[in-house]
């Protein structure tokens, strides 16, 4: 699915500033693109609106399937807050499995997606504990895990890598990417090593993305 962004603008209601002056990308199927700047530079921002949690204000952002079809991110992606979110009673698969059920899986289809999404981000063997007792990198990794099982085409992540080791923050972009490299995937990130990972590196400054060149 390829990501297109034009004209992008937006200032928050009681906001003193313009956040986001103009911003444009185009990211090609199944690339995974950083997107890096200052802290206050509008990346969160610029997610939400791609979440549809903010409303647009000027300028569009959607999907294109390969027949050039314009889909709606809201219909085509999956997020991952930079504020993680789990059910603290229920167990690690169990809150997978909410990103299973809501592609419309079967029961079965479920819990071996969501077992297999655990897996992957390095949590094997840990399905069965509470949310609630899961390490602040733990419960993020679980929060992956659940937009994976959701198996969308796209998956948008504020930080994913935030409170993870660097052999743990390489584990979980792996999987994030796929085996196949087929999903898009767009990380908000101040970590360089999870940058360099990335296909593209979109830097976003004085409200607008400057392309980097990598080394
Ligand atoms: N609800 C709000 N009302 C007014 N201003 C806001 C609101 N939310 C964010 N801002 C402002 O918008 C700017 C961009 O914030 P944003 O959260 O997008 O930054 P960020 O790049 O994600 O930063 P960080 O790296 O710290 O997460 C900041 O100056 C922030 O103070
Ligand atoms: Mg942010």
């Amino acid at each position: 699915m390829r990501l297109v962004a034009t004209g992008v603008t937006y200032t928050y209601p009681r906001g003193d500033h313009q956040v986001l002056a103009g911003v444009d990308f185009d990211i090609p199927p199944g690339t995974s693109a950083a997107i890096i700047g200052p802290s206050g530079s509008g990346k969160t921002t610029l997610l939400s609106l791609m979440g549809h949690l903010l409303p647009m204000q000027a300028g569009s952002i959607h999907a294109l399937d390969d027949s050039g079809n314009e889909l709606r991110l809201r219909d085509t992606a999956s997020w991952v807050l930079q504020t993680v979110s789990l059910l603290p009673d229920r167990t690690a698969l169990d809150n997978v499995m909410v990103g299973a059920y809501s592609a419309g899986a079967s029961r079965p289809d479920a819990v071996a997606r969501s077992r297999e999404a655990l897996a992957s981000v390095g949590l094997a063997g840990r399905d069965d504990e509470p949310a609630r007792i899961l390490s602040g990198g733990e419960a993020q990794r679980v929060a992956i895990a659940r937009a994976l099982a959701s198996q969308r085409p796209i998956i948008l992540a504020d930080e994913p890598t935030g409170q993870l080791d660097a052999k743990t923050s390489a584990t979980v972009l792996e999987a994030m990417i796929g085996a196949h490299g087929e999903r898009t995937v767009v990380v908000v990130t101040h970590d360089p090593e999870v940058a360099e990972r990335c296909d593209v590196v979109l830097e976003l400054r004085d409200g607008v993305i400057h392309e980097r060149a990598r080394a």
